[in-house]
């Protein structure tokens, strides 16, 4: 009989029995997963976690605010917050091929851990020289199959919190949610006291709109597809539609134009594509039947609010053959 009060206890026992009396950073992506990993850990060993939030520069609008204010206010966890923004767009100026780009955000991720924790013992003047060992991450039981580290599945794609590590990294990883799928996690987050909408919060890769742009990821067009999202993420919340849906990735083709008239002008702008999702567990999914009005607002907002983008499109593929995000 799965319970989630039995879970944590396990899962209590098991994280302080791995970390002792041990230091540990936990990264908090914004998203359900790592904030509910890092509650655990905190619950397991309270201050000897400290949580580091990077902003990489692929966050939709208003996350970082929602991590630095909502979260910490909920659980009084200690947070430090690195802005490497321009770091990770340089690194990834130039790169168009998908693996490419979740490869080095996953590198450039572990490298800025690394100097957050260097920084972190610098700055600690109660520091013991007892070094940070440990990370958490909150890989899940799907993301472990697929990329080939449960079953012996083909790897289909490198995710960034598990198969694009790379091979000189010193932390030891504190993986509490690894035998779990999604709704588990989200009842274990509610058991936990996390607030409502962090707990309900849909599923973001780690990788962010760094793979949601097909392309080159700039600055400018991340502006863009911010834009896009937020309306979209808007308009399925004012329908009510946020518990029906999984996750709804908003994907700029910045790689592909076409030609369009509005105003009394010819335009040559991106499309925007929709990708609404249903799903159990992101292991299948099937593509959500939003009202065509819906359709129609969302299609009219962004086209008119969102500068270069003259097409929105609506994908209607299942997964498989599809997977959820484009990238
Ligand atoms: P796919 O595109 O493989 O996505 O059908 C399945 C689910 O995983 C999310 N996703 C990721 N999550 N790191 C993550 O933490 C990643 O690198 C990553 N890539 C995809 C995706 O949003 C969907 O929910």
């Amino acid at each position: 009989d799965w319970n989630p009060g039995n879970v944590i206890a396990e899962q209590v026992e098991r994280i302080r029995a791995q970390i002792g009396t041990g230091k540990v950073i936990a990264g908090l992506s914004g998203g359900v997963d790592s904030a509910v990993a890092a509650a655990l850990v905190h619950k397991a060993v309270g201050d000897q976690l400290t949580c580091v939030f990077v902003d990489h520069g692929l966050l939709r609008q208003d996350e970082r605010r929602q991590v630095e204010e909502d979260y910490v206010a909920a659980t009084g966890i200690r947070l430090v917050t690195v802005d490497a923004a321009d770091t990770f767009i340089s690194e990834l100026a130039g790169v168009s091929d998908p693996e490419q780009k979740r490869k080095i955000i996953g590198r450039e991720f572990i490298r800025t851990f690394e100097r957050a924790q260097a920084d972190l013992i610098a700055e600690s003047l109660e520091d013991d020289g007892d070094p940070i060992r440990f990370l958490v991450q909150g890989t899940l039981y799907p993301d472990v199959v697929e990329s080939g580290g449960g079953t012996g599945a083909a790897n289909i794609k490198s995710h960034h919190n598990v198969g694009g590590l790379p091979e000189d990294m010193t932390f030891e990883l504190v993986e509490p949610l690894r035998t779990l799928f999604k709704d588990e996690v989200r009842a274990i987050g509610r058991e936990l006291g996390l607030p409502e909408a962090i707990v309900a919060r849909q599923p973001f890769p780690g990788p962010g709109l760094g793979i949601r742009i097909v392309g080159e990821v700039t600055a400018e067009r991340l502006e863009l597809l911010r834009k896009a999202d937020a309306i979209v993420r808007a308009e399925l919340t004012a329908a009510g539609l946020d518990s029906e849906i999984w996750q709804c990735p908003v994907v700029l083709l910045a790689d592909v134009r076409s030609v369009g008239v509005q105003g009394d002008g010819r335009t040559y702008g991106h499309p925007i594509v929709l990708r609404p999702v249903s799903s159990e567990d992101a292991m299948t999914a099937d593509w959500t039947r939003l009202p065509y009005d819906l359709l129609a607002r969302i299609s009219n907002r962004i086209t008119n609010e969102v500068e270069d983008v003259n097409r929105v499109v609506l994908d209607v593929t299942s997964k498989p053959p599809g997977t959820i995000e484009w990238e």
